[in-house]
């Protein structure tokens, strides 16, 4: 049982394998936070609730004895607005009587095997109803009406907890909700540091470390997409902690749309964590009767460092976030046109590139942006989702048969959230647009965004593409989305519900989302946006491979790759080979490897010894496939470490196989080089296959192995593979 309830001191208890969150319900109904963090058996749980409350400054409720109580310093399991908890609230809600003062006490409690999906929202799943355990504290305030439900959800075998609250308004009056965060979490201490991931286009989840200070720190979009400047990822890690050892903490919102994630240090020195939707410019009417879902967020602990933690959310996403046909089945190697060709292409170009592809041994040709409307450059057609015959003579019917006859598998590409104004569509609908009255809107890349709050745009949008979906046999839809949202405004909503509109977007993108991948469960999506602007988990639920990087150069990639590692597996992160990048093909190919494999280039564009070389490439991606897909990640030398080399290695799950891959970003004076591997079982034997020497796994891990006459020209790699013997 992963969820306990002791009735006598009205503890719950949430176990899974590694660790422990418990709760208890204090005084008058105050949900505490009591601990998370590395397991504890279930003896004296109170001793916790030991507080400093002696400051003046800190008021104690009504009716409690002085200086014994106060939610100010106590932790606690939702942070409320108005109240005597002075912190950053998990919780504000504006009543009827235009005060938001907010106090949510416990009245009830469910658990339960399984885990409930959240309404029109995506979150992670029980495969079987046993594989995990839900606990709903039900929290009321008396006197708005409004309820909180907190969700937990144990995934014993992987140590992990996903949280998410639902409003429900039992009054007779609305309210409006103006802040509901996923989750609200007190820690004791501040002596952590905090770990983000921030970019830009081309520098995506870029790896940041900082000390915990006091006062208010954190991450958040405003972008109207989770976007690239800043990855809905959180760590906390003990100041000393590093890649394998210490207590690491990491926390990802499931979601697609504005999001905050922030940790303030209190005079205390406790840490309050909170991440969710981002409350700037929100609100949300709620209608008595009616219930509000927040997106979930997944917290996992680990107190073996980042490396442990990172590995606990690749196996959590690859068994209970990826969905579909696609889960577990390998994905085609792909060629894309896209870094090829840009729009400059017709039908024979295509198939000159699917010509060689399949000569090459590569099992799918995805056609990019430009088959559209009248598209040959950014400036035009998005929303007009017919073939462009000038380019593609037959119409896509015949491309597709075309490219089906040599053997391949044929992808498409969409942008289905973008209408450019020089488009069919929009000179037709013009209030399609997201925009607000009297203003004119900012433009994009020649576009603005479409309204998918609207449900007469996401039924235009569902038709347009199911006519070329049902008519083809397209096995792959690349779905694109270039820009930021301004001038957020809808026009089917009344002033009063504008602030709903952020949200409302992404729940009409991921609905829309939902009907194409349930229509066409076959179809693999791969997600994208202007690179990997919108590689989080909500998006990942919806399609098991999103672009990481329109960055292809292997040597800045790299980069990219070690800090979508943090919590992303290596099954969703598209990586491709490409002609423009500065290194040789074989480490843009070491680089590439590490994901969904594939190229993007215009074969006619590089020399026959490229070409060559390509084709010998493609046998290791599959000999290695399984390995790097479902095996654990260990990263040996990370680029905040090291900033002329780094090293990555994969181990299967017996530990009986092992690819190691070492790259020299910029050569360095020589010198001694030892690689220590991770992860191996110390009393197996391993042999080093390009060698056949034979190693100890001990000896591998402690002593490790000797690359000092490895070459260290910029840009060399190398991939080292053992097996057990
Ligand atoms: C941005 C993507 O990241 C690229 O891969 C490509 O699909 C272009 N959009 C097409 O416009």
């Amino acid at each position: 049982m992963s969820v306990k309830y002791f009735e006598e001191n009205r503890i719950f208890k949430l176990d899974s394998k590694n660790t422990s969150y418990v709760i208890k319900i204090f005084g008058e109904g105050y949900p505490l936070h009591l601990y998370f963090g590395a397991y504890i058996p279930d003896v004296n749980l109170t001793d916790f609730e030991k507080r400093n409350v002696y400051a003046s400054f800190s008021a104690w409720p009504e009716g409690y004895e002085p200086y014994t109580f106060t939610p100010d310093t106590y932790p606690m399991e939702i942070g409320c607005n108005g109240g005597a908890d002075m912190r950053i609230a998990s919780v504000q809600i504006r009543n009827s009587d235009g005060n938001a003062v907010t106090d949510m006490r416990y009245v009830s409690h469910k658990i339960y095997k399984g885990k409930p999906a959240l309404k029109g929202l995506p979150a992670l799943y029980a495969n079987t109803p046993d594989e995990c355990e839900t606990l709903e504290l039900t929290l009321r305030d008396s006197v708005t009406g409004a309820e909180c439900i907190l969700l937990y959800t144990v995934f014993e075998k992987h140590s992990a907890i996903t949280r998410s609250m639902i409003i429900k308004n039992t009054s007779e009056k609305s309210f409006v909700i103006e802040r509901a965060m996923s989750f609200c979490l007190d820690m004791n201490s501040k002596d952590y540091d905090l770990i983000t991931l921030y970019g830009r286009h081309y520098q995506e989840r870029d790896f940041e470390r900082r000390p915990l200070a006091h006062g208010t720190q954190g991450i958040g979009s405003r972008r109207g997409s989770s976007s690239a400047a800043q990855n809905p990822f959180m760590a906390l890690i003990s100041k000393n902690g590093n890649e394998d050892f210490g207590e690491a903490y990491g926390f990802n919102l499931v979601y697609s749309a504005n999001f905050k994630g922030e940790i303030e240090v209190d005079y205390n020195n406790s840490s309050r964590v909170i991440m969710g939707i981002n409350y700037d410019d929100f609100g949300w009417t709620l209608e008595p009767g009616d219930s509000f879902y927040t997106p979930e967020a997944a917290l996992v602990y680990s107190n073996e460092g980042l490396g442990g933690m990172s590995r606990t959310f690749h196996r959590l996403y690859n068994n209970n976030l990826i969905r579909g046909e696609w889960k577990n089945k390998k994905r085609p190697l792909l060629v894309n046109n896209w870094e090829g060709t840009g729009m400059d292409f017709d039908d024979e170009k295509l198939l000159n590139i699917a010509k060689w592809a399949k000569e090459t041994g590569i099992e799918m040709f995805v056609m990019d942006d430009g088959w559209f409307g009248k598209r040959n450059d950014d400036t035009s057609s998005l929303g007009d989702w017919t073939v462009n015959e000038e380019k593609l003579g037959g119409g896509i019917g015949s491309l597709v048969s075309r490219v089906k006859a040599l053997g391949l598998k044929f992808g498409i590409w969409y942008e289905p959230e973008m209408i450019s104004p020089n488009s069919d569509l929009y000179r037709e609908h013009p209030d399609w647009c997201i925009h607000v009255p009297g203003r004119k809107g900012s433009i994009g890349r020649h576009q603005l965004v479409i309204d998918m709050s609207r449900k007469d745009v996401r039924d235009y949008l569902f038709n347009i593409m199911s006519e070329v979906l049902e008519a083809n046999d397209i096995d792959y839809l690349k779905w694109d989305f270039n820009r930021n949202i301004t001038e957020a405004g809808s026009a089917l909503l009344p002033k009063e519900r504008q602030k709903e509109f952020y949200h409302r977007f992404i729940l009409g993108t991921y609905e829309l989302m939902d009907r194409i991948t349930s229509a066409y469960p076959h179809i693999l999506m791969e997600n994208c946006s202007g690179g990997g602007g919108r590689y989080d988990p909500g998006m990942m639920y919806y399609s098991p491979q999103i672009w990481c990087s329109d960055n292809t150069d292997a040597l800045s990639r790299v980069d990219i790759q070690f800090g979508s590692s943090l919590c992303y597996p290596a099954s969703v992160q598209g990586a491709h080979v490409s002609a423009s990048s500065r290194s040789s093909y074989e480490t843009k190919r070491n680089v590439a490897m590490w994901g969904s494999f594939g190229y993007e280039l215009d074969p006619e564009k590089i020399s026959e010894e490229a070409r060559n070389e390509i084709k010998t490439q493609i046998s290791d991606y599959h000999r290695h496939y399984d390995l790097i897909h479902s095996g654990d990640l260990y990263r040996i030398i990370s680029p905040w470490d090291d900033p002329y080399r780094c090293a990555w290695e994969f181990v299967c799950e017996d530990k009986s196989k092992v690819l190691l891959t070492v790259l020299i970003k910029f050569q360095k004076e020589p010198q001694n080089f030892f690689i220590r591997l991770k992860g191996l079982s110390p009393d197996k034997y391993y042999r080093l296959e390009e060698t056949g020497e034979v190693y100890s796994g001990a000896l591998l891990m402690n002593a490790g192995i000797s690359l000092f006459n490895m070459k260290r020209s910029d840009g060399y790699s190398k991939t080292f593979y053992f097996e057990e013997v």
